[in-house]
């Protein structure tokens, strides 16, 4: 298995059982492309946590930074980051506890946006230059994943809207690509007024995976989740018949603290990795072809 995948000793790894893992990719080696979906993340999982030194945004930062908000808005926006995403973080505190701090911070920042009077014909520009980077290797990514016509499904609790633009800015908004995530909704005169449906955040993506995943993909019963929250863990629970699931989580920050915590629930885990290196081994691997001896 190292042979076929040396990307598995980068520094960056680390795993809590390297050989339930290499089992977990060869059954899904044998079984290939047609048995295979991805389930990911958006922010910080697909985009970058930080680039030359500095931190990239997230798809709400994305519309922070342009001005289409005010500077008032911005100060309030930050502040609640100031306030929330060290909750989010906390080691020290369980998702039930965190939970009702997220759906406030949510509600809190969808309000500040709706307040913006956004523009639906305005978003695109504003995500050029707004230095939203997806991974490197995103390519390589996107292209074996539409080669094998193997369905990608992005769980976000970012803006909707602003996330399509960013893929369709680095040019892979592809056929096999599904978002859920939370949208605008915009009035007669295309300005947003609301947020769309059910709110998704941190740590509810699970209910909406429930709902959402099988009518696109039901048959394929391996799974790779992708994501960088903890959050992130139950985004294959609405996978029927689910055989084979094999979890890589991304740990950008707080890497010491967190540690233990991801190496006990994600399969793989990727300490301030920036590059899609790792998930791409793996699918180049189990896209070769099937009836390829595994494990040579
Ligand atoms: P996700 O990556 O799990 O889909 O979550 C989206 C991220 O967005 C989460 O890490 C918190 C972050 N966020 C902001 O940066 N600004 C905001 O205003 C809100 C509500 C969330
Ligand atoms: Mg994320």
């Amino acid at each position: 298995m190292l042979k076929m995948i040396p990307e598995l000793n980068k520094a960056t790894v680390r795993m809590r059982d390297r050989g339930q893992v290499e089992t977990i990719i060869r059954n899904m080696q044998r079984e290939g492309a047609s048995a295979l979906q991805v389930i990911s993340d958006f922010d910080m999982t697909l985009t970058r946590f930080a680039h030359k030194g500095k931190r990239c945004p997230t798809t709400h930062n994305i519309l922070h930074n342009t001005n289409l908000i005010s500077e008032e808005c911005k100060a309030k926006m930050s502040n609640l980051v100031a306030h929330y995403y060290p909750i989010e973080i906390d080691s020290s505190k369980s998702v039930e506890e965190k939970i009702p701090h997220m759906v406030e911070w949510w509600m809190r920042a969808h309000d500040l946006l709706i307040q913006q009077k956004i523009k639906k014909v305005q978003l695109a520009q504003a995500v050029k230059g707004s230095g939203a980077k997806l991974r490197e290797g995103y390519k390589s990514f996107f292209k074996v994943l539409k080669q094998n016509s193997v369905p990608l499904l992005i769980f976000s609790a970012g803006v909707g809207d602003i996330l399509e633009e960013v893929i369709i800015e680095h040019g892979v908004f592809d056929p096999n690509v599904r978002i859920f995530s939370n949208y605008m909704d915009y009035d007669e005169n295309g300005v947003a007024c609301t947020f769309k449906g059910e709110l998704i955040h941190s740590f509810n993506k699970k209910e909406g995976a429930l709902q959402n995943t099988h009518q696109f993909v039901h048959d394929r019963t391996n799974v790779l989740l992708l994501g960088d929250s903890l959050g992130d863990l139950d985004m294959a629970e609405g996978v029927q018949d689910l055989k084979n699931l094999l979890r890589i989580g991304y740990l950008n920050d707080k890497v010491e603290e967190r540690r233990e915590a991801y190496v006990s629930s994600y399969d793989i885990v990727l300490e301030e990795d920036e590059t899609l290196d790792v998930p791409n081994a793996i699918l180049n691997y189990i896209t070769a072809g099937e009836g390829t001896s595994p494990g040579q």
